[in-house]
């Protein structure tokens, strides 16, 4: 199987894992369920899962254990984007090529349908604990902790990001945010599905140095898309990023200097998984992916 192959079979079974916790009960939050369901399943390139099953499986097949840890963050991703989107932080009026959250529905109901996946991703998780035993429930518990430190700092990062909107920043910080917002969740994810599969320390190192690497390329790339992507491929607006004075890899270093930083870290986060050899093919493919991306 292709790289192409490869990514849409994994979209496509977490698609299909995440559909078993979407509610589709009558009750009288109805709506509030709609608009959940709304921006987990319009239609994100499901990367932070991705993540999580493909270094599981540098070490093991079955991923079972892996999918309530795998479903839950992506839970959170999309609660961070919800929130992102909100007009008291980006105020973007599309994502995935369709209206915000807070555009169908209305901000109540976009704060809440942010808070009820985040919950929604600890009761995924804690039902997992509750039903482990013995290796596995130690397993569990080590990722549930680096699971809501991980959360911890994405909220860190959303909060500097904008609190230093139309400010200038040094590098030290830029990184921060970049480091916090959005690399916190990626490393995360690698270190659960290395962690869930019994990786030693050195690979575990390894591989969290990798996810370092790829959590602020994947950002700065976000940055340059915000900059010269394509709205209709991309989904979401272009352009906001300098209109709100976002502190961004290429407001400080302009363009060609923020392609020149991701090129060089993205080279560096391959030369992370040289030693795994054809074995880390789909990883190392997903380095570059994230560097050439057009959405
Ligand atoms: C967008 O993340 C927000 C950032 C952290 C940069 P993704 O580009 O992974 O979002 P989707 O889910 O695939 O749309
Ligand atoms: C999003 O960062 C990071 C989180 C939601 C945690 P951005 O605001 O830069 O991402 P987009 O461009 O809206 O997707
Ligand atoms: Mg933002
Ligand atoms: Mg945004």
């Amino acid at each position: 199987m292709d790289f192409k192959e490869k990514l849409k079979t994994y979209q496509e079974l977490i698609n299909e894992r995440l559909l078993n916790y979407v509610r589709k009960e009558k009750c009288p939050e109805e709506i509030l369920n709609h608009s959940m369901e709304y921006s987990l399943m319009a239609g994100g390139k499901r990367l932070r899962p991705i993540l999580v099953l493909a270094t599981y499986q540098l070490f093991r097949e079955d991923i079972e254990i892996c999918i309530p840890f795998a479903v839950a963050i992506e839970m959170v991703h999309n609660f961070s984007l919800i929130h992102d989107d909100l007009p008291g932080i980006d105020n973007d009026d599309f994502r995935h090529g369709k209206p915000t959250n807070h555009k169908k529905f209305n901000e109540a109901t976009a704060i809440l349908a942010g808070d009820g996946l985040l919950n929604n991703a600890y009761m995924v998780i804690s039902n997992s604990i509750a039903n482990a035993t013995g290796k596995d429930l130690e397993k569990q518990i080590k990722v549930f902790k680096e699971f809501s430190e991980a959360v911890d700092r994405m909220i860190a990062g959303e909060f500097v990001d904008t609190e230093f909107e139309g400010k200038k920043i040094s590098e030290a910080y830029l990184e921060y945010i970049h480091k916090n917002k959005t690399g916190a969740l990626l490393k995360l994810c690698v270190r659960m599905g290395a962690i869930l599969a019994d990786a030693p320390q050195e690979d575990l190192n390894r591989l969290t140095a990798y996810a370092e690497k790829i959590g602020l390329a994947f950002q700065i790339k976000d940055d340059i898309l915000s900059e010269e992507g394509n709205e209709q491929i991309l989904g979401k607006p272009v352009g906001n990023d300098k209109i709100l004075e976002k502190c961004t890899y290429v407001s400080k270093y302009g363009l060609s200097g923020a392609k020149e930083i991701l090129e060089k870290i993205t080279k560096e986060a391959i030369e992370e998984l040289n030693i795994y050899d054809k074995k880390a093919e789909f990883l190392i493919e997903l380095a570059k992916y994230i560097k050439e991306r057009n959405k």
